[in-house]
């Protein structure tokens, strides 16, 4: 069966384990190569993935395209504006054409529907890179930097401040399947998604909602973070006023555990959600978040070719 990562249930906790397993080892043997060098094995050797973009990106662009050369494969970055998917040909007649040219496709869009219909007449491994729903290729790297920062997912406390968005779905889906908890303090209006809050305490992952930003933080082990307004949110003006009592600051940062760390996707929009003093203060594993994201890519494609 294909394997597609839309989301982070569609490989479970055990074969993300083995990805941040993985993602450890591989990093470590080529730790002072040159960037673009090949690992050894080149796992994916005579492979492409194609990546389809609705959206702007650093991050996501360059991880996967530096994944897939160390792996050994090749990339296509396709803008969407430039493809006939931006003159309205369907996703479904994109999917079963690329299927033909490419092994894999990774998509950034909007409407998570349209990743689950691209997987659905995709004939290869479709890879989510961010729908407005979820971006469970974040997550995977932030498992990987908190673990390598020497804490252990199981009983994790984990505060979010902010917006109730598509980072913090992912991070409530890992939270079920990691066990770990998650505090969440947003403001009225921005909640997240109910129905993965509903999954990840079925699976035992305790999840409490507050509006109280220091009752989130305080005794926390990871602080993490996102813009207030998200791709595609653009119009939110009201937004910015709403969030300011959830800003990431130095007083917040002090109510959590004394060997806490910071996390943020990045981009991060400094003086909004997060001040310059966390977000490049001795607490902030941001740096080792961004590298990671292409250390996590790696297992992830590899796990969609059956290698994990
Ligand atoms: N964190 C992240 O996905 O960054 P980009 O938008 O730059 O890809
Ligand atoms: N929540 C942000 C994440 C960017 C990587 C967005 O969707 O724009």
């Amino acid at each position: 069966m294909t394997r597609h990562f839309l989301n982070l249930a569609d490989a479970g906790g055990d074969a993300i384990a083995a990805m941040l397993n993985d993602a450890i080892d591989r990093k470590a043997v080529r730790q002072g190569w040159p960037k673009g060098k090949a690992d050894a094995d080149a796992p994916l050797a005579g492979h492409t993935l194609a990546m389809v973009f609705e959206k702007n990106s650093t991050r996501t662009r360059t991880s996967f395209e530096m994944a897939m050369k160390q792996l050994g494969g090749d990339s296509i970055f396709m803008a969407s504006g430039q493809m006939q998917l931006g003159r309205g040909e369907s996703i479904a007649d994109t999917a079963r054409v690329l299927s033909r040219y490419v092994d894999a496709i990774m998509i950034r869009t909007d409407d998570h529907a349209k990743v689950e219909e691209l997987a659905h007449h995709a004939s290869v491994p479709v890879i989510n890179g961010l729908t407005d729903l979820s971006h469970p290729c974040q997550i995977v790297a932030d498992l990987l930097t908190i673990t390598e920062h020497g804490k252990s997912l199981p009983g994790l406390e984990l505060a979010w401040l902010g917006d109730g968005n598509n980072v913090l779905n992912s991070i409530v889906e890992a939270a079920g399947l990691f066990k770990f908890n998650v505090r969440i303090a947003v403001p009225q209006g921005y909640e997240s998604d109910d129905s993965f809050i509903e999954c990840a305490r079925a699976a035992g992952a305790n999840v409490t909602l507050t509006r109280d930003a220091a009752e989130a933080v305080s005794g926390a082990d990871v602080i993490v973070t996102d813009t207030w307004v998200s791709m595609g949110q653009e119009h939110a003006h009201n937004k910015i006023a709403a969030m300011m009592p959830y800003q990431v600051n130095e007083q917040l940062m002090a109510m959590a555990k004394a060997d806490a760390k910071f996390l943020h996707c990045l981009p991060a929009h400094r003086g909004e959600e997060v001040t310059d003093a966390v977000i490049d203060g001795p607490q902030s594993v941001i740096w080792d978040e961004a590298e990671n994201r292409l250390h996590a890519q790696k297992s992830i494609l590899r796990w969609c070719f059956g290698q994990i």
